[in-house]
């Protein structure tokens, strides 16, 4: 049996150049008849396997130091919240962002990810940063959710998490005026306005909300006022209610025309003559279009006539017996001034 064994003396100088390199002075390796290979150093000793420099010492193909720090590396600590935290309240509609952390005792690199339960909907885990952003659901609900953190070595720490989110009542305040009725929307609110009031809040008074076509506001630009058989070199984007000068037809059959820009429910009409003359309308005709191919008569209380100015400042409004849908308003001047032109300045009211 004892040529089975190998036994050797070695000395340390013996062995640097040698794949192992032993410190002690003294070490016994042995080939056992088994296979085992055993290192066995003197009372008290140690024996030390240390690769050169950029070297790894393997063990059935495995880095023994790799292997060692993982068997030594600690799990994951949660940090910046209790581990049952609520990460917060927050509001439908809103986004928020919030954090989870972790810290790995070893200092490397955790990974996030959700484990149980749900985000709330719309929002989303960064798995890097542990960050939860996106915008809030548009319910009332507590989130409970799982998130492992895990370092580079597979250890690996749970954290229980929670997120509350408050539909808030966009109503509470009521805002809408006039008797007009709330509806509470994601992150807004819708107001049905009572008849005669519109805006968003109900706010606006649709008979008496002028368009702007008025030459102080102007939110009618030039290009959408136009005239059929206009006199002389005079100019339907003058037609304005308050201009200094005004639109003047040529006779019957003329008339100026107002381009809303998009269908709305339109209310009534002010007329003025022109500025400081005798052009102006006494009566005229209103017809109003969504498309501006196919026109109706308005109506005011007694028919289809709407009395003018009797002079030619005097501002004349007329509501329409009923508020009607159009984009397109025409003035038809019917009756002017004797010895003068249906001179017009006009103004149009209503809800957009
Ligand atoms: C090495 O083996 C020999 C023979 O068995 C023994 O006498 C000696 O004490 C051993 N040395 C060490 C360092 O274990
Ligand atoms: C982390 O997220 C990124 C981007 O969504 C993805 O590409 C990557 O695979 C994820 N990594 C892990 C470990 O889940
Ligand atoms: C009035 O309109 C008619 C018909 O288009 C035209 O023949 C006439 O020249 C116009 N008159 C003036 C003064 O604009
Ligand atoms: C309707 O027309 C008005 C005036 O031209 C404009 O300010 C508004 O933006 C338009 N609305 C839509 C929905 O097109």
């Amino acid at each position: 049996m004892a040529a089975m064994y190998a036994i050797f003396l070695i000395l340390p100088a013996l062995v640097k150049a040698s794949f192992f390199q032993v410190d002690y002075p003294n070490v016994n390796i042995s080939s056992e008849p088994n296979g085992d290979l055993i290192f066995e150093a003197g009372q008290g000793g140690d024996v030390i396997l240390k690769p050169g420099a950029g070297g790894t010492v393997y063990i059935a193909g495995v880095d023994l130091r790799k292997f060692i720090q993982k068997v030594k590396s600690l799990p994951p600590i949660w940090t910046k919240q209790s581990v049952h935290g609520s990460l917060g309240t927050f509001n439908s509609g809103k986004s928020f962002s919030v954090s989870v952390e972790a810290k790995d005792p070893d200092g490397q690199r955790i990974v996030y990810e959700l484990v149980s339960g749900h985000l709330p909907p719309g929002t989303t885990l960064n798995n890097a940063t542990g960050e939860i952003s996106g915008t809030a659901p548009d319910v009332d609900a507590t989130y409970q959710f799982e998130i492992r953190a895990t370092d580079v070595h597979g250890k690996y720490a749970d954290g229980s998490f929670s997120i509350n989110i408050r539909e808030q009542d966009q109503c509470v305040n009521q805002p809408c005026e006039h008797g007009g009725t709330c509806t509470d929307n994601l992150n807004q609110f819708t107001c049905r306005c009572v008849h005669g009031y519109g805006g968003n809040r109900c706010e606006t008074i649709c008979s008496t909300n002028s368009y702007g076509v008025d030459q102080s506001v102007k939110h009618i630009p030039d290009a959408q006022l136009s005239a059929h058989l206009t006199y002389n070199t005079y100019n339907a984007h003058d037609g304005r209610l308050h201009s200094r000068t005004g639109w003047v037809g040529n006779g019957t059959g003329s008339f100026l025309q107002v381009d809303l820009g998009n269908v709305s429910t339109v209310y009534g009409v002010a007329t003025q003559g022109y500025r400081s003359s005798s052009y102006y309308t006494l009566t005229y005709t209103v017809t109003y279009s969504q498309d501006g191919n196919t026109f109706r008569d308005a109506a005011v209380s007694g028919g289809n006539t709407f009395s003018g100015s009797s002079s030619y400042d005097m501002v004349i409004k007329h509501d329409f017996v009923t508020p009607v849908q159009a984009r397109f308003v025409r003035f038809y001047p019917k009756v002017w001034h004797t010895g003068g032109l249906p001179g017009l300045r006009v103004e149009v009211y209503g809800c957009p």
